[in-house]
């Protein structure tokens, strides 16, 4: 009793783990205690069994004899066997169920349809199927040390931040264009690689409100520290609003100038970058107020200097900031994306 209140005090007083954000989750968390339940009690058996020995059996003080032979005890060892095979047994059983409801997803497309998909895009994402709500498809697209999120229902549209709906089950497909990483945010308890030339899965059912880190949990590099973002379950007025907008943004609506803000404030370049037509003033990177200086510098044509830092930001690196801090995923943005941004950049730094 002793010992296993002591270690139930210490699983349940300590908060090992974070509060779930997801239906998955809540079912990584029930193995987990379902295991740890587990341990305590034979923990708490074992431990009881060693001092009762420790006690009772122990040499006295002018006793050096050997102990008499023992043989060993069959009843006790066909009991020993069987439990621990049992429990282990139901270990795999209640891992293997909450294993296939994680991966499930809402009417699934047939295996026929899931094939094409695979085989049509080698390593590239794509929708499912025309709700696109069901499920939610998010392409994850990892490259050091950046995360870009892509919402093909919604015009390719892309974000530096992940944004979902509550209570919808999303999709994700991630990929890598370049080494291995690894999608983790704590709160949703799944991890789940990001390898170059694969396209790999995660299924998520977000059911808590709020902003959790989406943290690469693969050693990937120099920056594999910083490759964070954001993950944000809002509620499905508020994202579907949002990627709605970001849909028609990323189509070209709403004007171009609003357009091109959007993306480059989605894309994350607002937290690197000053630019005052937008309202940033990051300060990691180069100011973009300057451009046509900054171009002349580097002897290219404004639009074309610009169109280069953005999907080739190493070719050339402006005077005094550091080689390969801003990530080259902006090259798998939409080519009209691209245009766009380039456009909006080359008319603020007149
Ligand atoms: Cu990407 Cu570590």
């Amino acid at each position: 009793m002793l010992f296993g209140g002591a270690a139930a005090a210490v699983a349940l007083l300590v908060p090992w783990l974070p509060d779930p954000a997801s239906e998955q989750a809540h079912r990584i968390d029930f193995v987990f205690w379902f295991v740890t339940t587990i341990c305590i009690a034979i923990f708490a058996l074992v431990a009881a069994v060693i001092v009762y020995s420790l006690i009772k059996f122990r040499a006295r003080a002018d006793d050096d004899s050997d102990g008499p032979p023992t043989h060993g005890h069959t009843g006790l060892e066909i009991w020993w066997t069987a439990i621990p095979a049992a429990l282990v047994t139901s270990i795999s059983i209640v891992s293997a169920v909450v294993l296939a409801k994680n991966e499930q997803l809402p009417n699934a497309p047939s295996v026929s349809a899931a094939r094409a998909a695979q085989t049509s895009t080698q390593g590239l994402c794509r929708l499912r199927n025309e709700d696109p709500l069901k499920p939610l498809v998010v392409c994850v697209i990892a490259q050091q040390f950046a995360w870009l999120f892509q919402y093909p229902a919604y015009n390719n549209a892309t974000s530096a931040t992940l944004r979902l709906p509550i209570d919808t089950t999303v999709q994700l497909q991630l990929q890598s264009k370049d080494v291995i990483h690894s999608f983790w945010v704590p709160e949703f308890s799944q991890k789940q690689d990001a390898v170059p030339g694969l396209l790999t899965k995660l299924v998520i059912t977000p059911n808590r409100l709020g902003t959790f880190p989406v943290i690469c949990t693969e050693l990937c590099g120099l920056g594999h520290a910083v490759m964070r973002s954001q993950t944000t379950v809002e509620s499905k007025d508020k994202f579907l609003a949002w990627a709605n907008a970001r849909g028609k943004a990323a189509g070209g609506g709403g004007g171009p100038s609003a357009a091109a803000k959007t993306l480059f404030v989605d894309n994350g370049c607002d937290g690197c970058h000053t630019f005052k037509p937008a309202g940033a003033n990051g300060k990691v990177g180069p100011d973009l107020d300057n451009l046509s200086e900054a171009a002349q510098k580097a002897g290219q044509p404004l639009d074309e200097f610009i169109r280069q830092s953005i999907v080739d930001p190493n070719a050339y690196v402006a005077p005094g900031y550091p080689k390969g801090v801003m990530p080259e995923t902006f090259s798998s943005l939409p080519v009209e994306q691209i245009d766009a941004l380039v456009q909006y950049l080359a008319g603020g730094s007149q």
